[in-house]
């Protein structure tokens, strides 16, 4: 086919014919997403609870999404190191990240120098699981019971070893919160994940954490480690001989984590929409949410679980936890 156009309608087509194309391309583009595997960052070492939430949802994410849901391990700085490379990814769809209530919650209060921003830098997609707080020990802890174990973790001062997965990680903030309630100033201990710290526990290389109870309860029930309390209202089904922290003496220090997938701000609407769709038929998987149950995780339900209830979410614990963090980072070492 002949096509003669005079000079100006032919740059007004080309340019036409240029936009269609990427036109097309932009829809098609989403209309066909995904057309490659997806990288899901995890901030923290393997084998430690976000990864093991995020291995979790992600294998059933891949076969709804008919295309690898591959974990990124991107450990550092409580967390941040991996958050801020996946803020900082092309809003493509193709780079998604596990974060939590540390990374997306308490970060702000204990980190300085954040490079992003928890309720403005991310689009969120949904939550993934709730994670209550177990305080555990290592298995000869001579304590019989939480108040003698905190006695004990008062009186030994910098000679008891605390670990934690980075400054702002949910074991440091639950950490330093647990020993601002009880009066207590152990050595603390980094780590890249609370994967590793429970190694060194069970190791009896450190003696104690506040750690999510999808990490330890499979170490609590094998006896590897010991559990003194668990930091929710009722105790956990998965864990039913442990006492939550009420029962036990300690009144005020009822804390649970939580774990979300967020990706970086400005995906298209049709990619959001696939990949909310994708977490979402993973919650409701049974295979999926009993995984999660099993290791004392909790679903959220349906309606407390999509992108506009984890933006609240995120929100409402950054207002919360800064207060209380930074109160209780000024008491401890
Ligand atoms: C933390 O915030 O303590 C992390 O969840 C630990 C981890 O996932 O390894």
């Amino acid at each position: 086919m002949k096509i003669t156009l005079t000079r100006g309608l032919r740059s007004l087509s080309l340019a036409a014919a240029f936009g269609a194309v990427l036109g097309l391309a932009g829809p098609a583009r989403a209309d066909t997403y995904p057309q490659r595997p997806i990288t899901m960052v995890v901030p923290f070492a393997a084998g430690g609870p976000t990864d093991v939430v995020a291995r979790i949802v992600a294998e059933h994410m891949s076969r709804s999404l008919g295309q690898q849901v591959v974990i990124e391990n991107v450990t550092g700085a409580g967390g941040t190191t991996g958050i801020t490379r996946a803020a900082q990814a092309a809003p493509d769809g193709y780079t998604i990240m596990m974060g939590h209530m540390g990374t997306h919650g308490a970060a702000p209060a204990l980190f300085k120098g954040l490079k992003y921003d928890p309720a403005k830098s991310f689009d969120p997609i949904g939550m993934a699981a709730g994670t209550p707080i177990v305080i555990v020990a290592r298995k000869d802890f001579a304590a019989a019971d939480l108040k003698a174990f905190i006695a004990a973790v008062k009186s030994g001062g910098p000679s008891i070893n605390q670990a934690h997965a980075g400054v702002g990680s949910v074991s440091h903030s639950t950490g330093i919160l647990f020993d601002a309630k009880v009066g207590a100033k152990p050595t603390l201990v980094v780590y890249r994940g609370t994967g590793p710290a429970l190694n060194d526990l069970m190791a009896g290389q450190v003696d104690f954490m506040t750690d999510q109870i999808v990490n330890v309860a499979p170490q609590i029930t094998g006896g590897t480690i010991k559990a003194y309390a668990i930091a929710t209202p009722e105790r956990s089904p998965a864990l039913p001989d442990v006492p939550t922290t009420r029962e036990a003496g300690l009144d005020d220090y009822e804390v649970s984590a939580w774990n979300a997938v967020f990706a970086p701000k400005g995906l298209p609407k049709e990619v959001a929409a696939k990949l909310e769709a994708a977490l979402g038929k993973a919650l409701e998987d049974e295979t999926t949410r009993k995984r999660i149950l099993d290791l004392g995780g909790t679903v959220p339900a349906s309606a407390e679980r999509g992108p506009a209830a984890l933006q609240t979410l995120v929100e409402s614990e950054v207002a919360r936890w800064t207060p209380v963090l930074r109160a209780a980072a000024d008491g401890t070492p």
